[in-house]
């Protein structure tokens, strides 16, 4: 709702026009340029929409400066302590915590949702043993829409809604058969008496030989899908993020639901974004002891190194990471219960304390983020390091599709199509000698 005005003058024309500001429920109010090219004969430039809101959404609203991470107003705090993913998902998607029959229906057709097609069973025989599971991601969730054409109508609310079922139904089940597939063991079917957590972990690590031999499946123990759950909650959405523009984007243009998403994933992969997690236990690995790390401090504030300190720094959060605090408390208790203690963590709490007292990332605000103790978890939890960011993307599918069906169902929304600032060569004719 515009109350206020800002006047922009262009110096040159000596023309003013006053562009409306716009005012949200929370946080920073907005200027409305859509008017600006036409009425001075500017674009506006943000390298990186540092400045720059490029939709209005009601899903997650966050304040870096308080650390402050809201899904459809609920305190991440809270959730993480109150809530299963599937409830969190559920909030995400339709606005709203489920009452018990909804949640129960919503988990059924989950379930009903969870298996793959065959034959897209087969895609995987394609992969070579030790591709990366993201790369795997990025192809299977892509080629889903081969086995839902009459299911693509998106003016149809019934196929947007099963779409988005389909999705997070069966992210796990390709997640797990991306792991198994690099392991060469076979896939393992979703169950209908396990959980969403549950199944997944029950896909990735089931064994016929543990099965029978008695031995403990501690993939099964309540606190493995527990501390999943916590995981994915955390990491289910967070605003305009990039790939959450990614799939935005990717949608504006009328793309199917399961290309999106796979367009995602792939923007996810990259380390500056979700590809840190796994890039923060290579950098551990590498630094080894903490003898080393004010070496890699060093490194990290050096200009003329690209080394960056993976896990560290946000483009919102100038405070602490929310979701950091929470995971950071969520390893005591899984490294006591799995795996007892781990020294990438005693490494990491060492690094997180020389970092914090360092001026360089005191003055550049610059602390842990979701990513720098969730690899620890997973660890515990025996998931490979290249799988981190899989786990990652499974998550943020319930964000992507959030945001998906919201603005599938703008009947404003258009086409995304930015503009440039042209630096490239002037109009010059073609001319046979400049070729010699
Ligand atoms: C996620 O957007 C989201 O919400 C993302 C996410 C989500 O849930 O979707 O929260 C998930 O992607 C978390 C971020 C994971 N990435 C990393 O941990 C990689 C390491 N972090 C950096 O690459 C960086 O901090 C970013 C990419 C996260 C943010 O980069 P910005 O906002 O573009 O900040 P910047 O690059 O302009 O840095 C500002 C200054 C620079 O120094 P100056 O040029 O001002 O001298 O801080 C420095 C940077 O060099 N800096 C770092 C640093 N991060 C920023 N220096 C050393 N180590 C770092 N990690």
């Amino acid at each position: 709702m515009a109350t206020k005005r800002v006047t922009v003058t262009d110096p040159a024309s000596e023309t003013s026009t006053e562009l409306p500001v716009l005012e949200g429920s929370l946080g920073t109010p907005v200027i409305d340029i859509q008017k600006l090219t036409k009425e001075l004969g500017y674009f506006s430039y943000d390298p990186g929409f540092v400045s720059t809101a490029s939709c209005q959404s009601a899903i997650t609203y966050i304040d870096g400066e308080q650390g402050i991470l809201l899904y459809r107003g609920y305190p991440i705090e809270q959730l993480a302590q109150q809530s299963t993913f599937l409830e969190v998902a559920h909030l995400l998607i339709f606005g709203e915590l489920p009452k018990p029959a909804e949640l129960s229906a919503f988990a059924a057709e989950i379930k009903r949702e969870a298996m793959i097609h065959e034959t897209l069973r087969k895609f995987f025989d394609g992969f070579q043993y030790d591709a990366h599971p993201m790369a795997m991601m990025v192809g299977v969730v892509g080629s889903l829409s081969a086995f839902y054409h009459s299911e693509l109508d998106m003016t149809d609310p019934e196929h947007r809604r099963i779409s988005a079922i389909r999705l997070l139904a069966k992210m796990p089940t390709i997640a797990t058969a991306c792991y198994r597939h690099s392991v060469g063991l076979p896939f393992v079917y979703p169950r209908g008496d396990l959980g969403y957590c549950e199944n997944f972990l029950n896909m990735m690590f089931s064994l016929p030989s543990l099965q029978y031999s008695g031995d403990t499946q501690w993939y099964l123990d309540p606190l493995a899908s527990e501390a999943l759950s916590l995981l994915f909650i955390l990491h289910a959405d967070h605003e305009q993020n990039a790939s959450t523009s990614t799939v935005r984007l990717a949608s504006s243009t009328g793309a199917n639901p399961y290309a999106c998403i796979s367009a995602g994933i792939a923007a996810l992969w990259g380390p500056a974004h979700g590809g840190a997690n796994e890039a923060v236990l290579g950098m551990l690995n590498e630094i080894g002891h903490p003898d080393r790390i004010p070496e890699y401090i060093r490194r990290a504030k050096d200009k003329n190194d690209p080394f960056r300190l993976m896990g560290f720094g946000h483009r919102i959060y100038k405070n602490y990471d929310p979701r950091a605090m929470i995971i950071r408390k969520a390893c005591h208790a899984v490294l006591e219960r799995f795996s007892q203690s781990d020294p990438l963590f005693d490494l990491a709490m060492a690094l997180e304390e020389m970092a914090l007292n360092d001026d360089y990332f005191i003055e550049k605000r610059l602390y842990p983020n979701v990513d720098f103790y969730s690899g620890i978890i997973y660890k515990a939890l025996n998931i490979p390091v290249n799988m981190f960011t899989v786990m990652f993307a499974l998550a943020r599918t319930a964000g992507w599709v959030a945001h998906w069906l919201e603005l599938k169902s703008d009947p404003k929304q258009k086409i995304g199509r930015p503009r440039q600032l042209y630096v490239g060569a002037p109009r010059r004719d073609y001319v046979s000698q400049d070729r010699r």
